[in-house]
């Protein structure tokens, strides 16, 4: 209510003493209801924190009191099993039983990789009630990305899908010491490692009492992004962090207990299996999970599953539009929540679905600086009333277009973005209040690297985003790019690093760089690497191989340049942006360029005919 009454006090005074008065009146009108809306919605959202922090609240402490309300009600739906809360409570009970058995001691990391199922959350969430951080680990990795995962977060044990057995016996060898337990999936491998699922069978679902014993500023999940620059960071996850995500999502879409939410994204990542589950752990919502998401059976699940509610990204919503137009299927979803859906097909996609609301939102999985479009503003991320910067002190301020970096001033500080001007997102970080806080990287150094410290005074810190927004006049944000060494591809980060690392891995030449760039139709950026040969010794298969061995297939890059020469000008990192100006326009490129023919599994010329046909979009990445 105190901040209700700042809010209104702050407005009116604006409108009192500026010059624009009449401009101001207008934007009152138009966003006023907008605000009190999110004001109402936000306000519960602090009580609930407060709550939660004042009783020394972790995630499975909230559990524990849902699976007491509601015991039966289902809590996931995968495939044609169900899995009420108290069974996941004691499911997860086995799994802390056991660990606890097995020696784990709390503060220590297990690493989870595994494909989506009610049991990952079972087992990350058993792990957390003894007070064991785990380790989301993305399942398109190997070799040398997936040793950095599991060494970054410091893991004593990986627990994986027998699934991924082959890929796990190709790193042993750089992984000593750590204790090995396989999920069981299909069947048992003759990779080393207890049999999980065996062993959780004879464990106890006794309580466990240690539980009590943690609170909302322990560690609860290890969350890999790419913060920017260099290799994937292990972003730390709190117990409050998890429970602000979550139930932020929860208060501003208003989401209830009897709607059904339809979560087909990675569990790994903190859209899915944060904000998703969380609806399930924290506020009691059913959750259907699913091994992998699929076009032509999106809205058949919902329509089976009754949901109310789906998750998306932004590609998500493109290869639904992709999908046949064929008898619409009906369904009762009437809220989607995610990030990423183009303005450009926003309202088709609406249209055509028949979706009621669209809850974009915007946050990194580490930041404190998050944004929600609560009223279906085509293409906005999320809003801040430009009057509101006391309550939530977030904002753009002037920066490089090309790097991001802040352009200070003669007295070394930032400057405030204007209305409509480009500029990069911070967010204030304040140690004392949960929803401003920082949590940072398991890695210190990394951490640093992201908060801006005298920014527009002495002694403030600020989080940087490295992302490019603008705001309009009534405060709505709109995406505009994301800088640093890293890009988006079919809803992966890519760090570039990284694959530069496998590169000169796979071929022993002078210079590599790697950078994204835009295909007209699709969403994020397509893979580049520009490769120096001057002696004329490079192998495109063999090159191929190599990087098919060693990278995911989001981080494949999809063209190639072959230079004969390191370009002269500049430093190393501008030699970067104007590659990435050119673009795979071979119209101004002379050197030679590759693309990855997905059919083929194979680099091919890039070919006049090729490149019109991605540009128009015939040619489908
Ligand atoms: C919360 O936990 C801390 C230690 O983690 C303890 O000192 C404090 O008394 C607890 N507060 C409540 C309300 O349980
Ligand atoms: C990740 O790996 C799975 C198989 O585990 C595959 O089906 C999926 O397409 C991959 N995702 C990306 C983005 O490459
Ligand atoms: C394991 O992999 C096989 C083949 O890749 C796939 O068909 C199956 O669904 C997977 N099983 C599980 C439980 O993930
Ligand atoms: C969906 O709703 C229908 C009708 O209310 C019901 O018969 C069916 O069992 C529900 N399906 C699920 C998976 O709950
Ligand atoms: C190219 O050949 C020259 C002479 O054989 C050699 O010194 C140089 O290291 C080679 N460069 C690369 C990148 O292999």
């Amino acid at each position: 209510m105190l901040i209700f009454i700042t809010c209104l006090v702050a407005a009116l005074v604006v409108l009192l003493t500026t010059k624009k008065r009449y401009r101001w009146i207008y934007i009152l009108y138009k966003t006023l209801p907008r605000d009190f809306k999110a004001l109402f919605r936000f306000t519960l959202f602090n009580i609930r924190i407060w709550k939660w922090e004042n009783n020394n609240m972790t995630a499975a402490k909230v559990f524990a009191s849902l699976v007491k309300k509601h015991p039966n009600k289902i809590a996931f739906h995968f495939e044609d099993d169900t899995l009420s809360f108290k069974e996941l409570d004691e499911y997860s009970n086995r799994v802390a039983n056991y660990f606890l058995k097995c020696g784990l001691k709390p503060g220590q990391t297990v690493a989870l990789l595994l494909e989506n199922c009610p049991e990952y959350v079972g087992i990350w969430f058993g792990l957390s009630k003894i007070g064991v951080v785990t380790a989301l680990i993305n399942t398109n990795q190997t070799l040398d990305p997936l040793v950095h995962s599991i060494k970054a977060s410091e893991s004593v044990a990986l627990i994986y899908g027998s699934n991924r057995s082959a890929v796990v016996s190709d790193v042993l060898p750089k992984l000593e010491s750590l204790k090995l337990f396989q999920f069981v999936e299909e069947q048992k491998t003759s990779a080393p490692g207890t049999d999980l699922k065996e062993e959780l069978k004879k464990s106890s679902t006794d309580y466990l009492k240690i539980m009590d014993k943690f609170g909302p500023k322990d560690k609860l999940l290890y969350i890999f992004t790419s913060g920017t620059t260099g290799l994937p960071k292990a972003a730390v996850i709190t117990n409050i962090r998890f429970m602000m995500m979550s139930a932020a999502l929860n208060f501003m879409t208003q989401l209830k207990e009897d709607d059904i939410l339809y979560d087909a994204l990675p569990l790994y990542h903190s859209a899915g299996g944060m904000v998703g589950v969380g609806q399930c752990l924290l506020s009691g919502v059913t959750v259907v999970i699913r091994k992998k998401f699929s076009a032509s059976n999106f809205w058949k699940d919902c329509a089976k599953y009754n949901c109310t509610a789906a998750q998306y990204i932004g590609e998500l919503c493109r290869y639904l539009l992709a999908t046949p137009e064929t008898e619409p299927i009906k369904h009762n979803v009437r809220i989607m929540m995610g990030n990423g859906l183009k303005g450009q097909i926003w309202n088709k996609f609406v249209k055509r679905f028949g979706v009621k609301k669209i809850y974009e939102f915007y946050g990194a999985t580490e930041g404190n600086s998050n944004l929600i479009n609560i009223d279906s503003t085509v293409g906005a991320v999320g809003f801040v009333p430009r009057y509101a910067g006391a309550i939530y002190p977030v904002t753009l301020i002037k920066c490089d277009m090309i790097t991001g970096e802040p352009i200070r001033n003669k007295y070394g500080r930032c400057t405030v973005c204007k209305i409509g001007e480009p500029g990069v997102f911070i967010g204030k970080i304040n140690p004392k209040k949960a929803v401003n806080q920082f949590s940072g990287y398991a890695d210190k150094t990394a951490t640093k690297k992201k908060v801006l410290e005298n920014v527009f005074k002495t002694g403030d810190l600020y989080f940087n985003s490295g992302d490019i927004l603008v705001q309009d006049e009534l405060g709505y944000f709109y995406f505009k790019d994301r800088t640093g060494d890293t890009f988006r591809w079919k809803g992966e980060n890519v760090a570039t690093s990284e694959v530069e690392a496998v590169i000169s891995n796979v071929v022993d030449l002078s210079d590599a760089t790697v950078y994204g760039v835009e295909i007209p139709g699709t969403d994020g950026k397509a893979g580049m690497a520009a490769i120096v040969d001057s002696n004329k010794t490079l192998d495109i298969n063999v090159l191929a191989r190599g990087l098919k061995a060693s990278l995911p297939m989001y981080s494949l890059p999809i063209f190639l340049r072959v230079m004969q020469s390191v370009p002269l000008t500049g430093t190393f990192k501008l030699k970067k942006f104007e590659l990435q100006k050119d673009g795979f326009n071979i119209n101004v490129i002379e050197d030679d360029v590759y693309f990855y023919d997905a059919k083929q599994g194979s680099y091919v010329p890039l070919t006049k005919d090729i490149y019109e046909n991605l540009i128009s979009g015939k040619v489908r990445v």
